[in-house]
């Protein structure tokens, strides 16, 4: 470390030697840290122009800091700023470069504030413009999945539960329950957008300051929708990243349901879908290989989404207030926990549209999985019979079609009657796959025309 960098220590006066390179490097979170930078010169633009209306900088002073940090983000956005790990944090290091460029006013700024105050700000400022940006994406990827149960709309497939054949659906109803997941994971981002908008910014140290700051103004000057209403509080808790990353480990899981459903269904044994090549990739070895790796990669990030919800809670668990140096660690699992989910949101927003469902196939494996039992059931109940004595009837006729290797639709008329004679000629329209989702055909069920009407509605309620 330099001279100049050692005196550039902030709190140089107390201390009698400096501190040892390894401590330096261990308590710096300037390498991780640095990605806050514009909300740090942000945060510090609105406190120096309010400082300066309240009359504790005078206007020369302030126009010098604003434009002294105008100056530094371009330094930092052309790569030429050099952080300093012995300045230990993204704060330090811009507070003491201003003082570089613009001497002792440089010095002004930090008055009645303090880095608790200043960090929360930023992280929340920062949280603040990525959840905009995943909202975006994620708004992205549910706009293509109603475009694409629109055009599936009618295309048949077994819908499953055990992962057994269970009874037709539409493959845009299945489509509109992914949507669904998501509709829900939006709801929770800008919830939680709603509680992560609010300014620690004027708590200072823990108890507030003694200078006559008016944070209302700061508040308004940087967007935010409201004060933190306790000095204590509003530097020691993260329970914002906690909740932010809750709602991502719970949309990534979203996305690795989803991502093991395309994982099932590109695989040769089901071959419902094809995924473009671009989103695949091959094998060294074998090369018939064409592997998912997307939604693969996407399920197995979720983990780590996972991992940092833990991360947090039990960083935040049993703390003392106030400020306490253990939310240096609040900042790489909440900037992972972006990243990933960022990410993932974009891949699969790239992806979704270019699914190609492969109709006839799972037409047929809807066709294969006698799926239409239940509305054999359903007929004999029309027909004034019991429903447990009409489960049992089919459950006899299945079982016969299973050593005949016949569904139901492809048995005839008098092998159907072998097991009730209420079984008529109109059992054929109940039979067809087309009959069976059709008759579905109730808000939430999964005929064609409902899976229309969902769409529009969805739509609606988008703003699209
Ligand atoms: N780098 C610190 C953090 O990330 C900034 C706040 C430090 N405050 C302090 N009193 N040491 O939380």
């Amino acid at each position: 470390m330099s001279d100049k960098q050692q005196q550039n220590k902030l709190w140089g006066g107390r201390f009698s030697e400096s501190t040892d390179a390894f401590v330096q490097a261990f308590t710096a979170s300037v390498l991780f840290d640095q990605r806050m930078y514009r909300q740090d010169i942000q945060g510090s633009q609105a406190h120096a122009t309010m400082l300066a209306e309240v009359g504790v900088l005078t206007t020369e002073e302030r126009d010098a800091i604003l434009q002294g940090l105008d100056e530094i983000r371009q330094e930092i956005e052309a790569g030429e700023f050099a952080w300093s790990v012995a300045l230990e944090d993204v704060h330090m290091n811009i507070e003491a470069r201003l003082t570089d460029k613009i001497g002792i006013t440089g010095k002004k700024l930090h008055t009645g504030r303090s880095r608790n105050d200043q960090v929360a700000t930023d992280i929340r400022l920062w949280l603040r413009d990525e959840i905009d940006q995943l909202d975006a994406e994620l708004l992205r990827l549910m706009n293509g999945l109603l475009d694409l149960a629109e055009r599936e709309a009618a295309t048949i497939m077994p819908g499953f539960t055990h992962l057994q054949t269970a009874q037709p659906v539409t493959f845009g109803h299945h489509l509109l329950a992914w949507f669904e997941m998501l509709k829900r994971d939006r709801e929770r981002l800008l919830d939680c957008r709603k509680r992560v908008n609010r300014m620690p910014l004027g708590a200072a140290a823990l108890a507030g300051t003694t200078y006559p700051i008016k944070r209302e103004r700061t508040c308004e000057l940087l967007g935010f929708d409201a004060v933190c209403e306790n000095s204590l509080d509003a530097v020691s808790d993260r329970d914002f990243a906690i909740e932010f990353c809750a709602l991502a480990a719970l949309s990534m899981t979203h996305l690795s349901r989803i991502s093991e459903e395309l994982v099932l269904w590109t695989s040769a044994q089901f071959n419902f879908i094809d995924l473009p090549d671009r989103f695949c990739t091959g094998s060294s070895i074998m090369p018939q290989k064409k592997n998912p790796d997307v939604p693969e990669l996407v399920r197995g990030k979720t983990g780590r989404v996972n991992g940092h919800l833990i991360s947090l809670l039990t960083l935040m668990k049993s703390q003392p207030l106030a400020y306490n140096k253990d939310n240096q660690e609040d900042k790489e699992p909440l900037f992972d926990a972006v990243d990933t989910l960022a990410g993932s949101l974009r891949a699969f927003a790239d992806m979704i549209p270019a699914l190609e469902p492969n109709r006839e196939v799972m037409r047929e494996a809807a066709r294969r999985g006698f799926a239409t039992a239940t509305d054999l059931a359903d007929y004999l109940v029309r027909k004034g019979i019991p429903f447990r004595d009409s489960h049992e009837i089919v459950g006899k006729a299945v079982a016969y079609g299973v050593s005949k290797k016949k569904d139901l639709g492809d048995m005839s008329l008098s092998e159907l009657r072998q097991f009730s004679d209420q079984i008529d000629d109109d059992v054929f329209e109940v039979l067809t796959l087309e009959g069976s989702v059709s008759a579905r055909n109730h808000i939430g069920g999964t005929a064609p025309e409902q899976v229309r009407a969902a769409v529009a509605r969805a739509r609606q309620a988008l703003g699209a």
